[in-house]
């Protein structure tokens, strides 16, 4: 039986898997081939200009004539003063920016890093992301993308972080489906109040920014919560078919599917980057704040760890990306796989080949249907 459910039908979609929204790797010709394949791409545009996301939503829509989404991050918490600290006293991100600005130089020397180029660095830094526009990842950046999602009336618009009720109004005038990523009951309930269509369920297996709770745990609690309002997607550790199948076998839907797309041919990420994810076994992962602030798993690697036997605190998001981009661009310059081997989730085991992004949607959605049918033989 073909694999199928109603997200199918809202999605106009013939498959119930989406390409997960990963910044900088699920770019316009990743999300174009798995809509072609028959999935949803989705396109991963958080630290995208809001120029450059217009360019990568026309460039999508050359390529494919299926619906494809935007995935950028509306968190609640972009900070622009002193942040709380659990059972202290605030800590002031922009006072500590010099003396952690000097650890990651002195991190990069250590590891014989040449500094990058000083654009690439300040870009990376996110310092004139948008030569005078506004700075990566503070909260103007991220209205300013929203405006462009709107103007360019994409099909299907997914809050990688956060609530995209302020925009519902609009998206939904213009027939956008809008998808929200949660990682917490209290989070999916406060979204599908504020009119999101799907939620996508992700758990603490899944790469990038992450959840304390297992994914195996959270997609049926969301289910409960939400399911008889919207389909929910499960999410987080997905990465082949018996991964899909258990998805739908916990009441989600559908899957988002991340880590699995990063080793393909089309990933915007380095060959290096893809390499790291074909070799990885499922115990390289950490979680860390050390990229953008807020906790992510990503393959473990010796800026990770720098901050952990330093015991140092990484600042809040926006601050941390003004710390670590200057690492973040030597290390990927340098193709540096033990410094900056990217983003993954726990899953990065069952992936061991870089291959043709159709064909990775061909897989996932046999070997769900596969997994299924031998359920079946439980009865
Ligand atoms: C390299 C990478 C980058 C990511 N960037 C984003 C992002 O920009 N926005 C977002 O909503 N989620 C992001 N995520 C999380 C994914 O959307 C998704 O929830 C996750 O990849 C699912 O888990 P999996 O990687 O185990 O499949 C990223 C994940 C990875 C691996």
């Amino acid at each position: 039986m073909a694999l199928h459910s109603r997200i199918c039908d809202l999605l106009k979609i013939e498959y119930p898997i989406a390409l997960a929204g990963m910044g900088g790797a699920s770019v316009p010709a990743l999300a174009a081939a798995v809509s072609n394949a028959g999935g949803l791409g989705v396109l991963g545009a958080a630290a995208c200009t809001p120029e450059r996301l217009r360019d990568w939503i026309r460039e999508t829509r050359e390529l494919t004539d299926k619906p494809f989404g935007v995935d950028t991050l509306l968190p609640a918490s972009v900070r622009r003063g002193p942040a709380p600290q659990a059972g202290g006293a605030p800590v002031d991100p922009v006072a500590l920016l010099e003396e952690y600005r000097q650890f990651a130089r002195e991190f990069m020397e250590r590891e014989g890093l040449p500094p990058v180029e000083r654009a690439a660095a300040m870009r990376a830094a996110g310092e004139a992301a948008t030569q005078g526009g506004p700075a990566l990842f503070s909260k103007e950046f991220f209205e300013a993308q929203m405006e462009v999602v709107i103007e360019e009336k994409v099909p299907v618009y997914a809050a990688g972080l956060g609530n995209p009720g302020p925009w519902m109004d609009r998206l939904h005038a213009n027939g956008a489906i809008v998808m929200a990523v949660v990682g917490k009951v209290k989070h999916a309930q406060q979204v599908v109040e504020s009119g999101v269509d799907v939620i996508v369920a992700q758990g603490h297996d899944g790469g990038g920014h992450n959840s304390p709770i297992g994914t195996i745990s959270l997609i049926p609690q969301v289910v409960d919560a939400v399911g008889d309002r919207v389909p929910v997607l499960g999410a987080g550790g997905i990465s082949d078919g018996r991964g899909v199948a258990a998805a739908l076998m916990l009441g989600a839907e559908g899957a988002w599917v991340g880590t699995a797309f990063l080793a393909t041919d089309e990933a915007g990420i380095e060959d290096f980057q893809k390499q790291a994810i074909a070799q990885g076994v499922d115990a390289d992962t950490v979680v860390s704040r050390s990229i953008t602030g807020k906790p992510a798993r990503m393959i473990r690697n010796k800026w990770a760890d720098a901050w952990v036997s330093a015991g140092k605190e990484p600042l809040p998001m926006p601050y941390q990306s003004m710390v670590s981009g200057p690492v973040l661009a030597a290390g990927i310059a340098a193709k540096r796989q033990d410094i900056m081997p990217g983003f993954a989730g726990q899953g990065i085991g069952l992936i061991h080949s870089v291959r043709p992004a159709a064909e990775v949607m061909r897989g996932l959605v046999a070997g769900a249907e596969r997994a299924l049918s031998i359920a079946d033989n439980f009865r």
